[in-house]
């Protein structure tokens, strides 16, 4: 599974391709609010020039032809940009215009199969279903991704999964086992992922061991 950070914070970023295990990032509006930057489109092209993968960024019109518009010019920003285009009526049908025009969709606030099952057959090249908020509203998100999967898999559809809306490591172990492609991540959750007390007692026990002899050889 491959791991994306969901984040527009620059230093977590770079972080994160730093570890050389982020090879892409989500964001959205609330996102890039959140960091207090106005330049959206100055934000993004940072992303872009940092992230050696994808970058998905959302349009914010509500009808086809306005999202067509945006994404024609969000699509011109980077090379690795994917624009996020919301599963809704006008989603669809911006999502198969802009697949037509060679334009990379993730379809995006997915929450059930069957707007998966449009997004996939209007080209979508990534859907991401939102596991948590699903569990806020007291459904099994990952019971949707699963499904999701199931039916891209079954068809031998190009369209890639993303688990979005990932709140917590057992989110992320979920994701691996329904076999989604992909689970983007807070900044928090990737370092949650790598943390276990056993690994931080036991390189401890390995330097205090190591030390004892040095200590003996007189070396310390
Ligand atoms: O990837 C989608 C994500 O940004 C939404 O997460 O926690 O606001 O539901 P959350």
């Amino acid at each position: 599974m491959k791991i994306f950070l969901d984040t527009a914070n620059m230093e977590h970023i770079r972080h994160g391709v730093s570890l050389g295990v982020v090879t892409g990032v989500t964001t959205n509006p609330s996102l890039i609010s959140k960091e207090g930057k106005v330049d959206y489109q100055k934000v993004v092209k940072e992303i872009c020039s940092i992230v050696p993968g994808p970058v998905s960024t959302e349009v914010l019109s509500e009808n086809a032809q306005g999202m067509v518009e945006e994404a024609r010019e969000i699509a011109g920003w980077a090379d690795n940009i994917v624009v996020k285009i919301p599963a809704s009526v006008a989603g669809v049908e911006a999502t198969s215009r802009l697949a037509r025009e060679g334009i990379k969709v993730n379809f995006t606030l997915c929450f059930s199969l069957n707007q998966a099952m449009l997004g996939a057959a209007a080209g979508a090249a990534f859907i991401s279903p939102f596991v948590g908020r699903l569990d806020d509203i007291g459904e099994d998100g990952m019971e949707v991704v699963a499904d999701i999967v199931e039916y891209v898999d079954y068809y031998e559809l190009p369209t890639e999964i993303i688990a979005a809306s990932i709140r917590h490591p057992q989110h992320c172990l979920a994701a691996a086992r329904v076999g989604s492609h992909i689970a983007t991540v807070p900044y928090k959750v990737l370092l949650q992922m790598i943390q276990h007390p056993l690994t931080d007692s036991g390189i401890e026990r390995f330097r205090d061991d190591w030390r004892k002899v040095m200590a003996r050889e007189g070396l310390l």
